[in-house]
């Protein structure tokens, strides 16, 4: 990869461990204790793994920049290896508060930048992944965002937890505990305060929370509730029983876990104009299909009367919902029973005591006019308020009046506890009685959000796991028509202890140390320091109306934050008119919302271009819309769009790597392609020199460049699945180091064809290298993309053998191919000989080789017989793993055969331990040397 100015190379720019990044990203996913982000929900975050890597090796200098101490090729590649190895252990999760390895890693660090750590900035911060691992790795780290909740969850990450470093916790009865470690003191006494809030809240309103009678086969005696499941009704559309409210019930199944079916079913008396519910357990096939239809008559909201049978239509439903006629019935009630769910049919006393709930307030802010992602509206539900029960509105009220009561409680704790005089509050960066309070206070009001992301009327009852699906399962508010009302008093999920707890184990892990500051900025307005490093994640076109979104928080943390951080929640609702983000609806139309995102987006990159530091490159996540890769593939619209932007800010693209939490096997699987769902962009800034060439010069730069660099990907086991998006870097550094690329009639080349071109230079050298291999294998190559593992015509076989040289008898002898009865087929690895042996081999072949290492490897992974195997046929390594990448482009874009390409990309991701273990093998009877019969 070539670099624009003259100063050093970073780590990033020339090669980083894709594999294991990846690795511990899509492990990331699945961790749900002490991660960070349990702190508050926030869309699309990075996965901390990534972030870290990638700040680690934007600042590190690659060996090569240091020729003095690393002259040849290969000092360079060890010293990276070296590096390579901080990384891998850096992104393994039960390192994120492992000190020593923490430590290794600022210090190789701090040798790279000189001995002061540089500041890094990232102006899109949302969730807080970047300026959180900026923390880790000990450097100054800087966020903002324009949206408030996002600024809010960044401050309560990285700002206030080093304001109480090491400090003991105040609450009445701390254990006198030598030692606190970063925030722990902190952490216990949102613990504390959090349990005080919900003793008092019991007090309160405990009454609204009775318990439920369970029957004999439960074991009977009282239990507790865990939600209570409603329908929502609308007046039958028969005028007979107009006066009936009739339920809209997606499903009636509570529990589809194998020997412990329960299902709702309705009993319908026409006679008395009533229908109740009784809870059925068992059932045969047709009646767990029919509970499973509730009262659904097609998709949407197409229903059917319970009283009549007749259609309720979407109209019907939309209509009495806007007339406010649309009601809810209680249709089961779901308790904790004996080590087991217990499902209880509701009574009158359960509806009763719920309906009769009165809030004094609900949050009165409009949901937003966008029917693609709100899906409410139509149907009459209109404010964030009207998404919850009013029993909900009541517990929600009283936490929220709790915040304030438990803020003065600390204080007046504090006080006594402590002795620090200062009286600043924590906005003006107080650390004394006051803003320790104030802290309790964020993160109890956090507590809250939480609590309503699994308290609301958009959250459902699943039947396969027993538990409640929350409010943002996705990334829009859809219309639930069978909804949970969660018991926020309960020992599940759901209940107000859960959330305290996972807050305060995120609290007790944040660095909680050094500089830490997020600030509500609108990224096309910020001042970056001099020798600021950028890092940073943007939003992407139109995937997430982050504003949109999270109102539904913002209005519960108002009244609890308002007055702590006056000028964030001193406004009426999220701001929207800044937001970078394509939403047609807020912009009058699809073309005005693009020109509005571009437009920004460039001014947004263009002031991180003239800010970014000299001595370091900028990194920028592109994250792929799900759709857009699976449609459109590596030169997709919106990426190409979102590249043009990066350049046209003034930035050079000189890397790019794809960062995935998903495994290419599985998305070929789905039918897609294997691309990762994010990049990240490695950019200096332009140089102001950079001249402009033609198509024609640009094509032959390409053919220069793009192979060496390819190779050097392939050399560093870029994984065959990632290549594509990896080679988009050095491809995109040839175009944009020009200031253009001018087609034959002088108009601008645009990056799509750019990309394009990129993207065919390499099937060409996947290609070329083809002709390195022998006849044997050629001809395998060629058959295998033709036909695969199946049957083919000798006649076709022999056509294809002959233009090689060779005859079809040649590829069997070599132990290739069956030929048989005028057919012939390539042997499966199934049917290739255990005990093969490459040396006693006289008719030895690349493919031969590849197939019998892959079938060790799927058998066994990284174990001593492969790594026997890959030592035997250690002259032919390199031959082995070019096969390797083509087979994987064969298999996956040409054959869409998931299995196959998998074998191949999992040969190649093990491929660095694999010679690591080959070279760790001494038997002699390994290290004969062995030669291909070409
Ligand atoms: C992709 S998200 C960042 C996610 C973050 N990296 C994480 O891991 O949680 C993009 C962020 O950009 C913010 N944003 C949108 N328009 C903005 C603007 N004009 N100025 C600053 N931030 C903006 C959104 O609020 C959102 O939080």
């Amino acid at each position: 990869m070539t670099s624009t100015t003259n100063t050093k190379k970073k780590l990033i720019e020339v090669a980083i461990p894709l594999e294991a990044i990846n690795a511990a990203s899509a492990r990331e996913k699945s961790i749900r204790h002490g991660h960070p982000s349990t702190l508050h929900m926030w869309w699309a975050r990075r996965p901390l793994a990534a972030c870290r890597a990638v700040l680690f090796a934007q600042l590190v200098d690659d060996p090569s920049s240091d020729p003095g101490k690393f002259p040849t090729p290969e000092a360079q590649e060890a010293e990276r290896k070296r590096l390579f190895g901080i990384i891998e252990e850096l992104v393994v999760w039960e390192n994120s508060t492992n000190e020593e390895v923490l430590e290794r890693a600022r210090a190789e660090i701090r040798k790279s930048c000189g001995g002061e750590l540089p500041p890094v900035y990232d102006p899109f911060s949302g969730g807080g992944s970047i300026p959180l691992e900026a923390q880790r790795l000990g450097l100054p780290a800087y966020g903002s965002d324009l949206n408030p909740v996002a600024v809010m969850i960044g401050k309560a990450m990285i700002e206030i937890p080093p304001r109480f470093k090491d400090k003991q916790p105040i609450h009445p009865g701390a254990k006198d505990r030598q030692f606190y470690r970063n925030a722990e003191g902190l952490a216990e006494d949102v613990k504390y305060y959090g349990e005080w809030m919900r003793e008092k809240a019991w007090e309160r309103i405990g009454n609204l929370y009775p318990q439920v009678e369970l029957s004999k086969e439960y074991g009977g005696g009282q239990a507790t509730v865990v939600a209570w499941i409603w329908a929502r009704t609308v007046p039958s559309p028969d005028p007979a029983f107009a006066n009936v409210q009739v339920p809209i019930a997606s499903s009636f199944l509570l529990s589809t876990k194998t020997g412990k079916e329960a299902w709702v079913e309705p009993m319908v008396d026409k006679q008395a104009k009533t229908i109740s519910y009784r809870i059925r357990h068992g059932g045969t096939k047709a009646e767990i299909a029919a509970a499973k239809e509730g009262t659904k008559a097609g998709r949407g909201a197409n229903f059917r009367c319970l009283m009549s049978d007749t259609a309720i239509t979407p109209d019907y439903v939309k209509s009495n919902g806007r007339a406010g006629k649309m009601g809810q019935t209680l249709i089961a009630i779901v308790a904790e029973g004996h080590r087991t769910r217990a499902y209880v049919a509701p009574t009158d006393m359960h509806r009763t005591l719920a309906l009769s709930a009165k809030p004094a307030w609900k949050p009165e802010a409009s949901l937003p006019n966008d029917p693609r992602n709100f899906w409410t509206v139509d149907y009459g539900l209109t404010t964030f308020g009207d998404l919850f029960t009013d029993r909900q509105l009541v517990a929600l009220n009283t936490f929220s009046s709790l915040v304030h009561e438990v803020r003065a409680q600390v204080e007046v704790d504090a006080s006594a506890a402590s002795k620090s005089s200062n009286t600043a509050p924590l906005r003006d960066g107080g650390d004394g009685a006051k803003a320790y309070a104030e802290a309790v206070s964020v993160y109890l009001a956090f507590a809250i959000s939480k609590l309503t992301n699994l308290g609301s009327t958009v959250t459902s009852w699943m039947s396969d796991r027993g538990a409640l699906r929350e409010t943002f399962a996705r990334q829009a508010i859809p219309m639930v028509w069978d909804y949970a009302e969660v018991n926020f008093f309960s020992n599940s999920g759901g209940n107000w202890s859960t959330p305290v707890d996972k807050i305060s184990r995120a609290i007790a892990d944040f660095p909680a140390s050094g500089i830490g500051s997020v600030k509500q900025v609108n990224a096309g307005e910020v001042i970056y320091e001099a020798g600021t490093v950028i890092s940073s994640d943007p939003p992407y076109y139109d995937n997430i109306g982050y504003a949109d979104l999270s109102d539904f928080f913002f209005c519960w943390l108002k009244p609890s934050l308002k007055e702590i951080y006056p000028s964030i929640f001193g406004v009426l609702a999220t701001p929207k008119t800044e937001e970078l983000v394509a939403t047609p609806y807020r912009h009058g139309g699809a073309d005005a919302a693009e020109k509005f995102f571009l437009e920004g987006m460039t001014a947004a990159i263009g002031r991180m271009a003239d800010g970014t530091a000299a001595d370091f490159p900028a990194t920028i996540y592109y994250a792929f819309k799900q759709s857009e890769v699976e449609q459109e593939g590596i030169s997709s619209t919106g990426w190409s769009t979102f590249l043009q932007a990066v350049i046209s800010a003034g930035f050079s693209v000189l890397g790019t790597w794809p960062i995935r939490t998903e495994s290419p096997g599985r998305l070929i699987a789905k039918g897609t392609n294997a691309l990762a769902n994010s990049v990240v962009l490695v950019c200096r800034k332009k140089e102001a020199t950079a001249e402009i060439i033609s198509r024609a010069e640009f094509i032959r730069a390409l053919k220069r460049e793009l192979p060496p660099a390819i190779a050097e990907l392939q050399a560093a086991n870029i994984a065959p699945a990632d290549m594509p998006q990896s080679a988009i870097g050095p491809g995109m550094g040839v175009f944009s180091r020009y200031k253009a690329v001018l087609e034959s009639d002088d108009s601008p080349m645009s990056v799509k064809t750019a990309l394009q071109l990129i993207n065919r230079e390499l099937d060409e050298y996947l290609g070329g290298i083809q002709g390195e291999f022998d006849a044997d294998t050629r001809f395998a190559i060629t058959w295998f993309e033709q036909n695969g593992m199946g049957k083919g015509e000798y006649g076709t076989a022999n056509s294809i053998a002959t233009a090689r040289g060779i005859s079809v008898d040649s590829v069997k002898h070599a132990g290739i191919v069956e030929s048989a009865a005028g057919k012939v087929r390539i042997l499966s690895r199934d049917e290739l000989a255990g005990d093969w042996e490459p040396e006693s081999d006289g008719h030895l072949t690349v493919w031969e080789c590849l197939q019998h290492l892959v079938r060790l490897h799927e058998k066994d992974g990284i174990s001593h017989d492969t790594a026997v195997l890959m030592k035997k046929i250690n002259t032919q390594a390199e031959a082995v793993k070019d096969l390797a990448y083509c087979l994987y482009d064969i298999s996956a874009n040409k054959r869409k055969d998931a299995k196959e390409a998998t074998a191949y990309n999992a040969l190649i991701a093990d491929w660095t331990e694999l010679t690591k273990a080959a070279a760790a093998i001494h038997d002699t009877s390994g290290d004969r040397q062995i030669r291909l019969d070409i």
